[in-house]
């Protein structure tokens, strides 16, 4: 477990490299690999042998190596892949962050705030590349579990969604395309929008989808649902009550705020969901939390918990509506 970064730093690299996908018709030798991916030889070879001890990649008896169940993961073109989280690892300022966890345990503060003087998102927003990579994680994570999330709220009575804070759109897209009747809108910063295509014109997703940019701490567009998945858990308590409020403020009366997250008390996925809350506190500032946590957030924020549907997946849906007297 100490040296567990030494593997985590591995696969960043092999994902960097793009070795997966290099071995994505069959085996090659080092040397082949090597020219293909522009990395030295004799390293590689060592990045591989590390690799294949822990079952990502396998050496074959000619010395050649090969992709194995767990590094097809880290190819770029299949569901849910891998690659871009292990990339996302390729910044500095990431490693720096987590690097400096005891300074947030001893004070409470976000690492990555205290080291770079800055938060995450606006470091991202200089820096392309990294933007591009966090994007396309997100949307691998997320279009791993929107089929199941679109399918388990009954969305009949609604006729517009927004997906606040919706990235690259995937949930928004899912939501659409089970539910010809809706329209919706992602909602983002400009430069994450900015680095969200449309879906397909092929389908009919894409003549009832928009792109709208800003923050939502000021606005957020007009529409009867407001879908925020894994956005509150970026947020410490005052900026979460900020968002609601924001989509609060938009709401109509028979209208709804679906908040999509890991639950901390939902058994199945605690080691996952424990490690997500740290990732929470060292980089974006935020946490996981219980269901009682969201109904003390909506609660602040003049809302009321009304249902929570959990899915087939790690992530449950807690509906709110604003409260009576509002
Ligand atoms: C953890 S990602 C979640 C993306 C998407 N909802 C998903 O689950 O795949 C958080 C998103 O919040 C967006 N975001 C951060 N600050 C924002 C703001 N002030 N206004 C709107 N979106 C914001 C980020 O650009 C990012 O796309």
């Amino acid at each position: 477990m100490v040296t567990a970064f030494r593997i985590s730093a591995a696969l960043s690299v092999a994902a960097d490299l793009g070795v997966s996908d290099q071995l994505a018709a069959g085996p090659r030798t080092v040397a082949d690999l090597a020219a293909r991916v522009a990395a030295d030889t004799d390293t590689l070879h060592r990045l591989l042998r590390a690799l294949a001890t822990v079952g990502v990649y396998a050496e074959q008896q000619d010395g050649s190596f090969a992709n194995t169940p767990l590094s097809e993961g880290l190819r770029s073109d299949v569901p849910g892949s891998m690659r871009p989280l292990a990339r996302t690892l390729t910044d500095r300022a990431l490693w720096a962050a987590w690097g400096h966890l005891g300074h947030s345990v001893r004070t409470g503060d976000t690492a990555f705030k205290a080291l770079h003087g800055m938060d995450v998102w606006t470091h991202r927003e200089g820096l392309p590349e990294q933007n591009a990579i966090f994007n396309d994680n997100m949307a691998a994570l997320s279009s791993l579990v929107a089929d199941a999330v679109a399918a388990a709220y009954d969305f009949s009575g609604l006729s517009s969604v927004v997906d606040v804070g919706g990235g690259k759109g995937v949930l928004l897209e899912a939501v659409l395309a089970q539910h010809a009747h809706l329209i919706g809108t992602v909602f983002d910063l400009e430069h994450a929008v900015a680095d969200a295509p449309p879906p397909g014109a092929s389908g009919s997703v894409a003549s009832r989808w928009a792109a709208v940019s800003g923050s939502f701490f000021e606005t957020v567009p007009a529409a009867d649902a407001y879908l925020l998945k894994s956005i509150l858990h970026d947020w410490a308590d005052d900026p979460c009550v900020d968002i609601l409020q924001t989509c609060r403020r938009a709401l109509n009366e028979s209208g709804v705020v679906l908040v999509v997250e890991t639950i901390l008390d939902r058994p199945g996925h605690e080691v996952e969901t424990a490690f997500s809350d740290l990732n929470m506190l060292v980089l974006p500032g935020g946490r996981e939390r219980s269901e009682r946590e969201y109904a003390a957030l909506f609660d602040t924020a003049g809302l009321r918990l009304t249902d929570v549907v959990h899915t087939s997946t790690r992530m449950s849906i807690l509906e709110a509506r604003k409260q009576r007297s509002q």
